[in-house]
């Protein structure tokens, strides 16, 4: 029995990303309710089972090439290459039956999920534990947004770095994420060495065999390629570090939902009319946000990365709700003083003595 699925686009030239559908039961009898995710909307749709199944034929293997079913006990995973090679992937869940109308919403990680009672976000009889709540909703829309960035991404293994990764939860979720549809190879990347070790004690005990944890600084942190970096609150330039490493390793995808902005706060002095917005000290506070993040998206477009700067969340789940995605999709541009000149203009209306993510590229490449 179907709880729900999501259809992903591979095509560049339809503007919804991604549909979730679930059931429901009508006076008419069961219809489906088809969610279309549009990057800023969604648009909700309810279609019988006969003009569903139709419907997805239409689009699996001509204008999506992966869909993915939630069901009681089981779930499915369709890929397509879009020559009619279909291949489809079956996982065991523990995912139980609930009745039509008080169903939970579908998200990305089930409550039931394993990993999230090792992790303690659930209770031992698989509820959300109260202050796990909003963390719970945080990796569940960072996973849907990422699910969406990563769906250019080929290769029978997809690497990700996470930078920052504290107690793992959203390592876990991404690992738990892409082993159902290819191999993975996660890595948190983590200052505390407690958390280092619980987190890979917790991987071990969840048989997740392509998750670890390593300790140090993600500055100190080599490596030279992955496909994918993230950072979820990283604090301060910490943020940076993972954007250079990201940039200098070429990742495909970059995605990070900064944390606080002391750096760009303490640098900026602006001078005439922008010394206005440092009058009062939250607003201070909002301009340097609004500074350090707008360099940071510059800057990823110069180094050839297509970039968006959203909420990802729902500010009441996290006031850090932010998030900057950028997916490589040209050469870079870096090379030449022009591309430079807005962010040198922002920089000198400011008064902003460096930002620290421009100094380390400046300072590597
Ligand atoms: C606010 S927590 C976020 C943890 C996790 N990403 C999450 O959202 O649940 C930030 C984590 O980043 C780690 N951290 C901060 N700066 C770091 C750095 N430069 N190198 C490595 N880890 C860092 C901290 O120890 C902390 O565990």
């Amino acid at each position: 029995m179907t709880i729900s699925s999501i259809v992903k686009n591979s095509s560049e030239n339809i503007e919804f990303k991604s549909i979730f559908i679930r059931p429901f039961d009508s006076k008419k009898g069961p219809m489906l309710t088809w969610v279309y995710r549009y990057p800023r909307k969604d648009i909700t749709k309810n279609y019988s089972l006969e003009e569903s199944v139709k419907l997805l034929d239409e689009l699996i293997g001509h204008r999506f090439s992966q869909a993915d079913m939630y069901c009681i006990g089981r779930d499915y995973f369709l890929k397509t290459d879009g020559r009619e090679r279909l291949t489809v992937k079956e996982s065991k869940t523990e995912r139980e039956a609930t009745g039509a109308h008080d169903k939970p919403r579908q998200r990305m990680v089930e409550e039931s999920a394993g990993f999230l009672h090792l992790l303690e976000v659930t209770s031992a009889d698989g509820h959300l534990r109260k202050d796990k709540k909003d963390k719970f909703i945080q990796i569940n829309k960072f996973l849907e947004f990422f699910s969406v960035a990563v769906q250019g991404l080929s290769g029978p293994e997809i690497s990700v770095l996470d930078m920052g990764s504290g107690k793992g939860y959203l390592t876990f979720a991404i690992y738990d994420f892409l082993r159902k549809r290819a191999g993975a190879r996660v890595r948190g990347v983590e200052f505390r060495q407690d958390m280092v070790d619980l987190c890979n004690s917790l991987a071990a005990k969840a048989g997740f065999t392509g998750l670890d944890f390593v300790q140090g600084t993600i500055e100190g942190y080599d490596f030279s390629e992955t496909d994918v970096v993230i950072a979820l609150h990283a604090c301060d330039t910490a943020t940076d570090e993972a954007l250079y490493k990201g940039i200098r390793a070429g990742a495909q995808v970059i995605m990070v939902s900064p944390c606080c902005h002391k750096q760009v706060r303490k640098s900026m002095n602006p001078a005439g009319l922008y010394a206005a917005f440092t009058r009062y000290g939250i607003m201070k506070e909002r301009t340097a946000e609004m500074l350090t993040d707008l360099l940071r998206a510059s800057i990823l477009e110069i180094y050839g990365y297509e970039t968006r700067v959203f909420e990802f969340v729902n500010s009441e789940h996290t006031p850090k709700n932010l998030m900057i995605t950028a997916i490589k999709k040209r050469e870079s541009a870096a090379g030449q003083p022009e591309a430079w000149k807005e962010v040198e203009e922002l920089k000198a209306a400011y008064g902003l003595e460096y930002h620290h993510l421009q100094r380390m590229l400046a300072e590597s490449f």
